[in-house]
């Protein structure tokens, strides 16, 4: 339909169908003058058939042909009239074409036509085009265009109908009627959606029914909802029943779910069955079931040995007691009976029993007498035995009506009143007229009746018993003097005693050691003392016994040791610094707890030597110039008769660094025996050597000595001396 600008050849031209408005200009004679020369340029020369020459304007000029040819206007004719229906025109120089009509198709299927070619312009369906109205609306054909008109369930946004989308920005949407109305008193019960004939089904709500109208509401075309034109009327129950028997409570709403309660008229009683009736959805009260009835429980039923307390009413409610008649009680857990709705008496756990108070109590020193009977009423007497009396107020017990004896003040004491009492005796058994007596334990009496009598004047003779302290034959013993023995002795009325002191003694340092002994002597002090033959350092365990009292006891002592035992020494005046120098000794059994300590003095200034001194110097501990150490320290256990030391050897002994001594000084070489046990330490010291340059005399060494002092012999033990370990180096 678009129209395109053609360029027509002359050859196109020539075949066109001359159409009548072609014009002849007949030349005006000019003989001689070349006609054809004067043709205008839009002009072709033509010779008649005369021989004559004319100019004609060409196919489509009109003119004279010589001055004058303009183009013709084909078009003004009409397009109808030139092209044919729906095209349109368009002229060109000299020529014109065809186009169609915007709407229609050319039959040639070009762009462009010249009449008479048989080409015409055709209506176009353009409805064929997919979607050209868009969504929800119907396009129908029209000569020469379209029209969109919204299909039903769809309306049309802007302009009107019809419409054509591109041109009127028109277009359908979906119909929505929004959510649907409930009429009054209506429920939904389904609902398909909002759009177009969708569907919402409605119910009468809860007390109430259909009267009339369709329960379903349809979306319309419209955007409204048609319908529900249903109707629906409240559901009444009316008055409820009325029944002769019976009252009713009502609040008058005779509304589906209102309740009435219906009772049983005074004198009557329920017997069961719904006594509520309640207006129902189909309107009506359901139904009441309630039976009233007349309730006479009769004469209530008696018991044996029970009263009955009564005010003559069998009504339902009415009451009925029982109490058991004197002398019974009641033995059962009820006393009441109630006339119940079925007519009958309530059952009464009611029992009654005869009351027994069993044996009467007894009472201490006193006898009953009784008749065996222990109903309500029975009686019992006290009396007091003989040599007793009553010093409460009462000798009488009656049985009561709650099952026991009455108590009853009895109290029966001895003639003489309690027994008498003794210092330290305890009362072992009485009866009023006679008591006997016992010493309390730890005591003993020798002399003396242990009995009382109560005399003829109500007074006790007493008993004559005397209870002393008994004390143990042997206390306080104790070791005296190392020794001897002592100890407290309590004859107990004897004059002497026979004792016998056995003592066994062990030593903690000498396994096989024991000392066991025994005396047997005859005594009757007071104080009792024994001196014994024990040996030194040993543990004691010592048992005394006193044979008549068959009484022994065991103490312990422990004796102190002796001073170590003396070992020969040569005292030797050497020279050199390693001096080896020899002793000679016994074993003995204290050797277990023995030891020899090496001492060396320094020579300088005063030298005070203390041997009963613990102090041991070390030589890593002494001030310089070290004025005093120990050298070296020997265990005696294992340590045979002779003994050979090196002094100044570099060597450690028993803890105690053998130091070498310093040349150009003098020193002295003490040997100190130590024994020591149980705390107590004894020791004895001998000077063993003097070494090198001797500018000191001798009696610048005091020895103090707190246990035996050697003096030093010049014992020659061996003749010569070793000097192994100062050789070496
Ligand atoms: C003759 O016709 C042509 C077109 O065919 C045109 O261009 C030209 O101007 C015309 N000449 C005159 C003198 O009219
Ligand atoms: C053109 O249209 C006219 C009027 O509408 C009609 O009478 C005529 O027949 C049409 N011509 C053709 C060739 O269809
Ligand atoms: C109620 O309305 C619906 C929708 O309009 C219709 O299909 C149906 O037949 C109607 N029912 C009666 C009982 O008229
Ligand atoms: C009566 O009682 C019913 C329930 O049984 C209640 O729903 C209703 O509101 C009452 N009406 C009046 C008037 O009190
Ligand atoms: C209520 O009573 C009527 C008549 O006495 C009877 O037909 C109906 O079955 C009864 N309804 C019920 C629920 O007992
Ligand atoms: C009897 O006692 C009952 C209660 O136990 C009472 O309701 C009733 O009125 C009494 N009747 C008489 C006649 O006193
Ligand atoms: C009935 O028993 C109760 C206690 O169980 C008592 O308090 C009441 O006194 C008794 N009544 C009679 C009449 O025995
Ligand atoms: C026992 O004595 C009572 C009065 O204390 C008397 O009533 C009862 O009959 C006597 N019973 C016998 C068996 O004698
Ligand atoms: C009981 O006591 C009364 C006086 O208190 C006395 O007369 C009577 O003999 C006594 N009876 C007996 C059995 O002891
Ligand atoms: C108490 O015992 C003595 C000796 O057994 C006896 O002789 C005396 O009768 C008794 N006295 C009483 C009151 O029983
Ligand atoms: C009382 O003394 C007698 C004789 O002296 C003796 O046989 C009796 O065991 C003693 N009784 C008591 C309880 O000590
Ligand atoms: C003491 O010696 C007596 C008589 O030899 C003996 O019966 C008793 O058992 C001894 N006691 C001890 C503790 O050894």
């Amino acid at each position: 339909m678009r129209k395109d600008r053609m360029f027509w050849s002359t050859a196109a031209l020539s075949m066109v169908f001359l159409i009548h408005f072609g014009f002849t200009i007949s030349t005006v004679g000019t003989q001689g003058v070349d006609v054809c020369a004067t043709c205008h340029v839009n002009a072709t020369c033509e010779e008649k058939a005369d021989g004559h020459k004319v100019c004609n304007c060409m196919y489509g000029f009109v003119g004279n042909g010589r001055t004058h040819c303009q183009d013709k206007d084909e078009c003004q004719i009409g397009a109808n009239k030139i092209c044919g229906n729906h095209t349109a025109c368009h002229n060109t120089y000299g020529s014109f074409y065809c186009t169609c009509l915007t709407g229609y198709h050319p039959s040639n299927n070009m762009a462009t036509f010249i009449p008479n070619d048989g080409t015409f312009c055709d209506d176009v369906d353009e409805c064929l085009v997919q979607g050209i109205c868009g969504e929800g609306a119907q396009c129908s054909n029209i000569q020469g265009s379209f029209n969109c008109r919204c299909q039903v369930g769809y309306q049309l946004e802007n302009g009107q109908e019809p419409f054509r989308p591109s041109q009127d920005k028109s277009y359908c949407t979906a119909v929505d009627c929004g959510p649907p109305q409930s009429a009054a008193h209506t429920v939904r019960l389904s609902f398909t959606g909002t759009s177009y004939l969708s569907q919402a089904v409605f119910g009468c709500s809860e007390g109430f029914r259909w009267k009339s109208g369709n329960t379903t509401a349809v979306c319309g075309a419209e955007r409204v909802w048609e319908g529900p034109s249903l109707v629906c009327e409240e559901i009444k129950c009316g008055d409820p029943p009325v029944f002769p028997q019976a009252t009713h409570q009502w609040n008058g709403s005779t509304a589906v779910g209102s309740r009435v309660e219906y009772f049983c008229n005074e004198g009557l009683w329920p017997m069961g069955g719904e006594h509520m009736s309640v207006c129902g959805g189909h309107g009506s009260w359901t139904n009441v079931t309630l039976q009233c009835k007349e309730v006479d429980c009769g004469e209530p039923p008696s018991f044996p040995h029970a009263a009955m307390l009564w005010n003559q009413s069998s009504r339902v409610g009415a009451q009925v007691h029982y109490q058991c008649n004197v002398g019974f009680y009641n033995a059962g857990k009820g006393n009441v009976s109630l006339c119940t709705t079925d007519g009958y008496w309530d059952p009464v756990d009611i029992l009654c029993q005869e009351v027994d108070c069993g044996e009467p109590p007894s009472f201490s020193h006193a006898a009953m007498l009784w008749n065996q009977s222990s109903r309500v009423g029975a009686q019992v007497h006290y009396q007091c035995h003989v040599g007793f009396y009553n010093a409460g107020k009462g000798n009488v017990s009656l049985c009561t009506t709650d099952g026991s004896w009455d108590p009853v003040d009895i109290l029966c004491q001895a003639l003489c009143g309690p027994a008498p009492w003794l210092p330290h005796a305890v009362v072992e058994w009485q009866n009023g007229t006679v008591a006997v007596h016992r010493c309390q334990d730890g005591y003993r009496s020798r002399t003396g009746s242990n009995i009382s009598l109560c005399g003829p004047a109500q007074t006790w003779h007493a008993a004559t018993l005397v209870c002393r302290e008994v004390k143990p034959p042997i206390s306080k013993a104790e070791v005296f003097n190392e020794s001897c023995l002592r100890w407290k002795a309590e004859m107990n009325g004897g004059h002497h005693e026979h004792y016998t002191v056995q003592f066994v003694g062990s030593r903690a340092y000498q396994k096989a050691f024991q000392d066991k002994q025994m005396l047997v002597f005859k005594s009757g002090a007071n104080r009792p003392e024994l001196c014994m033959n024990l040996l030194p350092g040993t543990n004691y365990s010592i048992n005394i016994t006193a044979q008549t009292a068959n009484f022994s006891l065991t103490i312990s002592a422990n004796t102190s040791i002796q001073a170590p035992p003396v070992p020969h020494v040569t005292f030797r005046d050497v020279e050199g610094s390693c001096p080896t120098l020899g002793l000679h000794r016994t074993i003995h059994p204290q050797d277990a707890i023995s030891i020899y300590q090496v001492f060396v003095l320094l020579l300088e200034g005063k030298v005070v030597f203390d041997c009963s001194s613990p102090h041991t110097p070390h030589f890593y501990g002494c001030q310089e110039p070290c004025q005093e150490y120990v050298a070296a320290e020997v265990q005696l256990a294992g340590t045979g008769r002779k003994l050979f030391f090196t002094v100044g050897d570099h060597q450690w002994y028993g803890g105690y660094y053998n130091a070498p001594l310093e040349n150009g000084k003098d020193y002295y070489i003490i040997l100190r025996a130590v024994s020591q046990w149980a705390g107590v330490r004894k020791q004895y010291c001998v000077i063993w050597a003097k070494v090198k340059g001797a500018s000191y005399i001798i009696e610048s060494v005091t020895l103090l000595t707190g246990g035996s002092i050697g003096l030093v012999a010049f014992i020659v033990l061996m003749g010569y001396s070793y000097t192994w370990y100062c050789k070496k180096q």
